[in-house]
C-alpha cells in the first residue's frame, strides 16, 4: 500500500481556537480521509507548540504555571478536534520529553558540525510573533507580519548558518516546481527571500526560559521555530529507540501550513533538513486566511467566531461544507453569518435535501419504494426528449464529474471539488425538471419513470460517496435511505454506474437539512460572536 505522511501545524495553545485554526485542521483531516478512500494508508500528524515567551506571558496572566497552562490547552485541542471528528494518527505536545530529548540532541548535533555558532544578535523583535526582524524587513515600522509594535533587542545568541545551504536550496526549488504549493506563494518565498540571499538565523534566547535548554549553555533556550518545525520527525521516533515510523513514513508527503508561516517551512524547515541530510518533504501546501467582514478576527473587534457553537446548532457536516468551500484554493475566504445561513438553505437544503426527499418521494408514490435495476428505454418524454440520449449524457456528465473532482482533490483543491460535486446535484435536479416524472406517471410510462429513478439514484449515490470525506454523516445518511450496499459504497464503485439491483428506498425519507429561518439565525450566529 502507498503511504502518505500528511502534518498540520502545532497549533500556539494561547487561547481558545477559533474557527481560522479549526479551518487547517478540518483541510488536513478531508486530505485524509480522501487518500484513505483511495487506497492510501495514510497517516496524520498534529498537536501543540507550548514553548516561548508568549505562551509563558499568557499561563502568567491565568496564575498558572506554564505547565499546568498547557496542559489544560493540549486536552482543550483534543476535546475539539474529537468533535470535530478529526482522525489524527499522533498529536505531538513539545513539552514531551520524547521531543524535547531529540531537539537537544538535534542542537547538539549542529553545533558539533559547525552549523550553528555563537554570536550576538540585535534587532527588531515581534513579541506576539516571537520574530525578530532586520530593520529592512519592518513595514512603517512594524511588525511585517502582524502589523504590531516591535522592540529593538539584543542578547547573546547562537545563530544557525543559514547561507551555507542557500544555494541548495535554490537549486532544489528548481528541481522541484511544485514543492511549494501554490505556485504564487513559492514565487515570492523564492523571489524575496532566498534569491536576495539568505541571513544567519537566530536560534537561541536568553530573555526568558520557557523553552528547551540548550544541554551545554542552559542559560539559553531553544528558538521556538526550531524547536517546533522539528515535531514532524520527532514525533516520528527520529533519532530514538524505536524509528520504525520514521524509516515508514518519512520524508513528509505533504506538510499543511497556512500562508503566514510558509516562510518558515518553505526555508528554515528544509535547510535543517539538510544539516541533518535528511530527505525533504514533498509538498507543502500555504492555505488563505479565514477573513470577517471587518478585517482578521480579534477579540477586541468582537468579531471571532468558535467551531463549537456553529457545531452544535447547525451540525458537524454544514460546518465542514461551509469552511471547506468558501476558501478558495490558495487564498483567503471569508465568513459571514448572512453567508453561513445562505449556504446552509441553499446548497445544502435545497439543493441537495430536496433532491433526495424527491427523489425517495417519487419513488414511494410509484414503485412502492421498488427499484429493480438500471434500465434506459427508447422512449420519448416531455417536450419529445429523447430519453435514451437524455441519460447517456447524464451518465457521460456524472462520470466527467468524478474526474474532475478526483483531480481537484489529488491537487488540493477542495473547495473545486466541492463546487463540481455541486454541479453534479444541480445537473440532477434539472434532469427531474426535463424528465417531469409525475407527467410520465399521469401519461402511464412506467419503464422511462422506472429509468428516470434508477439514474435519480444512482447520481445520488455517486454524490455521497463523493462528499464522504468531509460529509460522513450526511453522505450515510443518503446512502442508507436509498438502500445501497456496502459494496457500492465505497469510492472504487463510483465507476460503476448499472450494477444497483432489488434496491427498496425507506418509506419516510429524513430531511438532511431542515431549512433555517433567515433573520433568526443570522441574529443567533452575531450572538456567538460577541
Ligand atoms: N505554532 C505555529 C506553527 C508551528 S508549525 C511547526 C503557529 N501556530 S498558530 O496557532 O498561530 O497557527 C496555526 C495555524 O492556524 C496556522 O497554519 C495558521 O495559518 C492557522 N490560522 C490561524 N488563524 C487563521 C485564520 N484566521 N484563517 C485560517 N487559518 C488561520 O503558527
Amino acid at each position: 500500500m502507498q503511504k502518505f505522511y500528511l502534518t498540520t501545524p502545532i497549533y500556539y495553545p494561547s487561547g481558545k481556537f477559533h474557527i481560522g485554526t479549526a479551518y487547517t485542521e478540518v483541510l488536513a483531516d478531508t486530505i485524509k480521509k480522501y487518500k484513505k478512500a483511495r487506497g492510501y494508508e495514510v497517516y496524520l500528524l498534529t498537536g501543540t507548540d507550548e514553548h516561548g515567551q508568549k505562551i509563558q506571558k499568557v499561563a502568567e496572566d491565568r496564575n498558572k504555571t506554564p505547565q499546568e497552562h498547557v496542559d489544560e490547552m493540549a486536552e482543550e485541542a483534543k476535546k475539539l478536534w474529537k468533535l470535530m471528528e478529526i482522525d489524527y494518527d499522533d498529536f505531538i505536545r513539545t513539552t514531551e520529553s520524547r521531543h524535547k530529548k531529540v531537539v537537544e540532541e538535534i542542537f547538539d548535533r549542529l553545533m558539533e558540525q559547525g552549523d550553528i555558532y555563537k554570536s550576538e544578535y540585535e534587532g527588531w523583535y515581534c513579541m506576539p510573533c516571537e520574530t525578530y526582524f532586520t530593520e529592512t524587513q519592518l513595514v512603517d515600522g512594524k511588525c511585517p507580519d502582524c502589523g504590531r509594535e516591535v522592540t529593538k533587542m539584543k542578547e547573546e545568541s547562537y545563530f544557525f548558518n543559514m547561507k551555507k545551504y542557500a544555494n541548495r536550496l535554490i537549486k532544489f526549488y528548481e528541481e522541484n516546481p511544485n514543492f511549494i504549493l501554490p505556485e504564487s506563494r513559492k514565487n515570492e518565498l523564492f523571489n524575496n527571500f532566498l534569491k536576495p540571499g539568505l541571513e544567519d538565523l537566530c536560534v537561541s534566547r536568553t530573555s526568558f526560559d520557557w523553552g528547551i535548554k540548550v544541554r551545554k549553555d542552559p542559560k539559553h533556550v531553544i528558538y521556538v521555530w526550531l524547536d517546533a518545525l522539528t515535531n514532524y520527525i520527532t514525533a516520528l521516533g527520529y533519532l530514538s529507540d524505536d524509528d520504525s515510523l520514521m524509516k515508514k513514513y518519512w520524508p513528509a508527503d505533504l506538510h499543511i501550513v497556512g500562508k503566514d508561516i510558509i516562510r518558515f517551512h518553505g526555508i528554515y524547515w528544509p535547510i535543517f533538513l539538510m544539516a541533518l541530510d535528511l530527505p525533504l518533504p514533498k509538498q507543502i501546501y500555504a492555505h488563505g486566511f479565514i477573513t470577517m467582514k471587518d478585517g482578521k478576527m480579534s477579540k477586541s473587534k468582537g468579531n471571532v467566531i468558535y467551531p463549537e457553537p456553529l457545531i452544535e446548532r447547525y451540525g458537524l457536516d454544514s460546518f465542514k461544507y461551509f469552511l471547506l468551500r468558501e476558501m478558495p484554493y490558495g487564498q483567503d475566504g471569508s465568513f459571514s453569518p448572512e453567508s453561513f445561513v445562505e449556504r446552509f438553505n441553499y446548497d445544502l437544503c435545497n439543493d441537495l435535501g430536496n433532491l433526495l426527499n424527491r427523489t425517495i418521494g417519487m419513488i414511494n408514490k410509484y414503485f412502492d419504494g421498488e427499484i429493480s435495476g438500471y434500465s434506459n428505454p427508447e422512449t420519448s418524454v416531455n417536450d419529445n426528449i429523447n430519453l435514451a440520449e437524455l441519460n447517456s449524457k447524464i451518465e457521460k456528465y456524472s462520470d466527467a464529474i468524478i474526474h474532475e473532482v478526483e483531480n481537484f482533490f489529488d491537487t488540493y483543491h477542495i473547495s473545486n471539488a466541492i463546487s463540481q460535486t455541486w454541479e453534479l446535484v444541480s445537473r440532477t435536479n434539472k434532469y427531474v425538471d426535463e424528465t417531469a416524472p409525475w407527467i410520465l406517471a399521469k401519461e402511464g410510462k412506467t419503464e422511462a419513470l422506472k429509468s428516470v429513478m434508477y439514474h435519480l439514484i444512482e447520481n445520488l449515490r455517486r454524490i455521497a460517496i463523493l462528499i464522504t470525506p468531509y460529509m460522513k454523516h450526511t453522505s450515510e445518511k443518503i446512502l442508507t435511505q436509498l438502500a445501497i450496499p456496502g459494496d457500492l459504497r465505497t469510492w472504487d464503485s463510483l465507476s460503476d454506474y448499472r450494477r444497483l439491483e432489488n434496491l427498496k428506498v425507506t418509506e419516510k425519507p429524513e430531511v438532511l437539512f431542515a431549512r433555517l429561518d433567515a433573520t433568526t439565525e443570522i441574529e443567533n450566529i452575531k450572538e456567538m460572536m460577541k
